[in-house]
């Protein structure tokens, strides 16, 4: 996803240096493969998406990545063309020649790498031998009905059999032996053979145990690597995006603004009949992702809800929450009660338009006949027949729907019963509402048109309070955009910004404990945040905002990317240690580093908890309607942050064949 900011810097300052190893790359070639290479499931997607273009600047032309082909990806988002390398060409034809399709091409994404692809269907004929060679090497063996497993060993398979024969073309054969962990010593792991994933596990290990250099994303998944497969990661390497900076200063502050106008008019077709709530004084929290309950913690941010509603209630606060569930399930379409709502609001806004300009009309002529029209006779009966009509048409007899789809699985949906069990039906009296809506975003739906990134802009707080998440893309994307999230510390990105940010409550980065805290703890912990979110004023909300995007450098895989060319010089240094030379116990130089607190929030981190962002009392007695102000607060931070670092931006570098 191409993200956007607004400060205009020349570079990433504030950031530490990191020294630029002379790696002659020209000589080299770089694979990376991936099941999500222009192939989208979640956020590995977005991992290799983003990082394609850093990467590419590194080694050119003589970087590709690798996956498996899908008729729709491939016509849609690749451009197809010859390999630049004879070898790659070569190794191709060799398999096509075998039956096997392989395709080529540019993906069409920020830095257009080049990809190559396998079609895993014109292949399959090979499954059976190909595990029997897994059975015969490692003693895996992979069940008939796995269907994931099997594709991935078919993938597998055709990309070592593609290697070779590109080795065999450039004659260049890495001489350490490749060796293969020694499966006597694991013990049949109880957990995943009851899950019947026992193979799955078999693989992950051999993989893991074989690889040069082994990197997990995140520390979460450093210590779950550690205990489960036995080998500490070499390089922890955190994911990043591409941050784009706006040459205006504000302006994701205005993307903020108009993108938050389109969701109002969504929520004012959706509350028809029932809008009793000021929509000025509405926030619009979300989760989004894939739909494990649990794991990405819609299970306690429903209850949190409950909870919230609760203390909006009794403290007759006259803020109301609009909660978005974006978690894909198995639907039939939208449903219709919400899309009346929308067509409704539209014959609302058509009716306004002709009475207008009905009005706009008799003013003028009367203007022109030098009168001041009664304002009781300027519209006729029939306009009022025909307003009266369309507020009839506002009438219902149901309460606002909480999903717009019509659910496969309604009965036994997570998200719904749950609904159900705290009684959150979008009623009147109630200050939280919940929309579901169980499929990605999309700029072409008829219902709500917009993608994830404009409605992201234009939420207000992104709510994910994860148990289980190695990295968890949505929270940074958030903070790159400005839009203060929660995160938990069983989250990578969460634990990251632990170690890296000095009090990121400050930042808008709120961070559940869901480590050292029971569930129930935990939730009043997020209701809290909630609900201190909720007391802010839009001032308040403008400063923290501004606060978040600050954050912005320390996400960019301008910064980040340097630990995946540590990962690869350590990879070469222990494959080549002849020609490559480097210090064994090197750390990437960036270690260590935290971003300051806020010069302006008042030393005491709980302070900051409780009503983010400080701000002084005059502020307080400004209007809440007030724009945002060059001199304000958070100005005044941007300039105090003195890091000692600066960070030059990854160089590019000129290409030649190898
Ligand atoms: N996402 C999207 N459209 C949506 C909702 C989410 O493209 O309507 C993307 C989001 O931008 C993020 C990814 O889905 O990049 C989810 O990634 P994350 O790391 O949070 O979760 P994972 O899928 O890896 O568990
Ligand atoms: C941005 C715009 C302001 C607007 C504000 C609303 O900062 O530049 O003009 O008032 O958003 O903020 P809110 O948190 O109330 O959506």
């Amino acid at each position: 996803m191409p993200l956007s900011r607004s400060l205009s810097m020349s570079s990433l300052s504030g950031l530490p240096l990191w020294e630029e190893d002379d790696l002659p790359v020209e000589n080299l070639l770089l694979f990376e493969v991936a099941w999500e290479v222009t192939n989208k499931v979640g956020g590995i997607y977005t991992v290799i998406q983003t990082k394609a273009k850093i990467t590419v600047d590194e080694w050119g032309e003589n970087f590709f990545m690798m996956g498996p082909y899908y008729e729709h990806n491939f016509k849609t988002q690749v451009e197809q063309c010859d390999p630049p390398i004879a070898a790659i060409k070569v190794a191709m034809d060799s398999l096509i020649n075998s039956g096997c399709q392989v395709y080529f091409g540019r993906w069409l994404i920020e830095g257009s790498p080049y990809v190559i692809l396998f079609d895993i269907g014109s292949a399959a004929w090979n499954l059976d031998r190909w595990k029997g060679d897994l059975w015969d090497a490692c003693s895996i063996g992979l069940p008939y009905h796995d269907r994931e497993a099997n594709d991935s060993l078919i993938l597998g398979s055709l990309i070592a059999w593609f290697f070779k024969e590109v080795a065999e073309e450039l004659k260049c054969y890495d001489d350490t032996s490749c060796y293969f962990w020694s499966f006597d010593s694991f013990n049949l792991d109880k957990e995943a053979g009851e899950r019947q994933i026992y193979h799955r596990c078999c693989l992950e290990r051999a993989a893991v145990h074989c690889a040069h250099v082994f990197t997990t994303v995140s520390q979460i998944t450093a210590v779950e690597a550690n205990h489960m497969l036995h080998r500490n990661p070499d390089v922890v390497t955190p994911n990043g995006l591409n941050v784009k900076k706006f040459s205006a200063m504000h302006e994701f502050q205005n993307l903020h603004s108009t993108n938050k106008t389109q969701i109002q008019e969504f929520v004012r077709g959706h509350f028809y009949g029932h809008l009793d709530f000021n929509l000025e004084k509405t926030l619009f929290f979300f989760i989004a992702g894939r739909y494990e309950f649990s794991n990405k913690g819609a299970d306690i941010f429903l209850e949190s809800l409950s909870r919230l509603n609760y203390l909006l209630r009794v403290h007759k606060s006259d803020v109301t929450v609009v909660a978005f569930f974006i978690m894909p399930a198995k639907t039939n379409n939208f449903n219709v009660e919400t899309l009346k709502g929308q067509a409704v609001r539209k014959q609302l806004w058509d009716t306004a338009q002709f009475a207008k300009e009905k009005f706009g009309k008799r003013l003028y002529e009367a203007l022109l006949r030098g009168e001041i029209p009664d304002m009781n006779k300027i519209l006729d009966r029939d306009d009022f027949t025909i307003m009266k009509r369309a507020i009839f048409a506002t009438q219902r007899h149901t309460l606002p729907p909480v999903t717009t789809h019509n659910m496969l699985d309604d009965s036994t949906d997570q998200i719904l019963a749950n609904v159900r069990r705290i009684g959150l039906f979008n009623s009147r009296n109630d200050r939280v509402k919940i929309i579901f809506h169980p499929e990605f975003l999309s700029s072409t739906s008829p219902l709500l048109p917009m993608d994830y990134e404009e409605f992201v802009r234009g939420c207000h707080l992104g709510v994910f309070p994860s148990y289980y998440e190695p990295w968890g893309y949505t929270p940074g994307e958030c903070t790159v955009m400005g839009i203060p999230s929660v995160t938990t510390n069983l989250s990578g990105f969460g634990c990251f910004m632990e170690e890296h940010v000095s009090d990121p409550a400050a930042y808008g980065i709120y961070i559940v404990d869901r480590r050292f805290r029971s569930a129930d703890e935990s939730c009043n912990q997020l209701t809290k945040f909630l609900f201190s979110f909720c007391q802010q004023s839009r001032r308040q909300r403008i400063i923290q905002r501004n606060r978040t995007e600050r954050l912005s450098d320390l996400l960019d895989w301008r910064y980040l990317g340097r630990f995946y060319m540590h990962a690869r010089h350590l990879a070469l240094s222990r494959s080549f240690p002849d020609k490559f030379k480097m210090d064994p116990t090197a750390t990437p130089p960036t270690e260590g580093f935290r971003y300051p607190r806020p010069p302006s929030v008042p030393p005491s981190p709980s302070a900051s908890l409780h009503s983010t962002p400080h701000h002084s009392d005059e502020e307080d007695e400004e209007e809440d309607e007030e724009p945002y102000d060059e001199d304000d607060e958070a100005e005044r931070d941007r300039q105090n942050i003195k890091v000692p670092f600066t960070l030059a931006p990854v160089p590019r570098r000129k290409k030649k064949q190898p």
